[in-house]
């Protein structure tokens, strides 16, 4: 297996100068385009790895699944399925024209900016600091890694540049999708929580206990319930690719989800987790990279679930 990371690497490793270094937070244009790495993490207990598997780099919008996993632990499915909708929405990841009609919490789903937002202010905790904590610790838990943390400077970069995040909060606010008086704060929540550090190890761990519909590696205890695995990789599944998530699933076949950090986590159900790091993206901010290793790997190992 391991020789076979190997060599999808290097089938790949051309792809990675196809995409760009995201820009829109500028402290990410300091990530290397050449970096390769992939973790994989199977259902026997056994890891494999190939390439840059140890670089740190920030989870973005991988964070969205852990999010909507907090929101489904502090307040059930009901709830939170009252609150944001789960259909595709065929959009960008930083869409503001859902729909055309009035903008409706079934118009968005928690893998968009918009819906994510919207479980920062489901997470319980008394001050926004105690929701960030609380999203932290579960990643760390998750990944199996008590040291994950946050990554200051881009956490920063993207809070002086991330005014349309702000645009969708306020907007949230206007269509009364959410109660929260504190618009910046909770914004600054999702902020963040996007600026998580990890390494495709870590997300390969965070994708098995997807896979393993709530255990972790080596324990028959469930950090969370069964249905909320089913909930999250179905979103994933429709949504965690955003407007790539059609062609994702036709070559690919995992419920999935991409960070502008370059980062992919994979859930190949009840069989593994994968975590992918590659930061060159392409135009819908999906790792070029990153998916080619995924459509050759689900070929090889015959993981599509369709
Ligand atoms: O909100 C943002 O724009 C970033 N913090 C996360 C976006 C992202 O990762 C989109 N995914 N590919």
């Amino acid at each position: 297996m391991e020789e076979l990371l190997e060599e999808l690497l290097e089938e790949c490793r051309h792809y990675t100068r196809e995409g760009k270094l995201a820009d829109y937070i500028p402290e990410l244009t300091k990530g290397n385009l050449d970096d390769l790495g992939v973790y994989v993490v199977t259902s026997d207990g056994k890891r494999y790895r190939a390439g840059d598997y140890k670089k740190q780099f920030t989870i973005q919008s991988i964070v969205k699944p852990i999010l909507l996993l907090q929101a489904l632990m502090d307040n059930g499915i009901d709830y939170v399925r009252s609150r944001v909708g789960v259909e595709a929405t065929g959009k960008p990841f930083d869409a503001i024209n859902m729909t055309d009609q009035s903008l409706l919490s079934e118009n968005i789903n928690p893998m968009v900016n918009m819906g994510a937002i919207a479980m920062c202010s489901l997470i319980k905790g008394d001050t926004y600091e105690q929701r960030v904590q609380r999203v932290l610790e579960l990643t760390r838990v998750l990944a199996g890694n008590p040291e994950i943390d946050i990554d200051h400077d881009v956490y920063l970069s993207e809070k002086r540049t991330g005014n349309k995040n702000r645009a969708l909060g306020y907007l949230l606010k206007s269509y009364g999708m959410i109660q929260d008086e504190d618009v910046e704060g909770l914004v600054d929540c999702y902020f963040q929580a996007c600026s998580i550090k990890v390494t495709s190890k870590d997300l390969a761990n965070i994708g098995y206990v997807l896979a393993s519909r709530g255990r972790l590696p080596g324990n028959e205890d469930r950090v969370f319930p069964s249905k909320y695995a089913t909930y999250v990789n179905a979103i994933l599944t429709t949504c965690g690719m955003y407007d790539g998530s059609g062609d994702f699933a036709v070559k690919v076949g995992l419920p999935a989800k991409s960070g502008v950090g370059g980062g992919i986590m994979a859930v190949a159900p009840t069989r593994m987790g994968i975590g992918i790091f590659s930061p060159g993206l392409d135009e819908k901010g999906n790792s070029v990279a990153g998916i080619k290793v995924l459509e050759k790997l689900s070929k090889r190992m015959y993981l599509s679930i369709f």
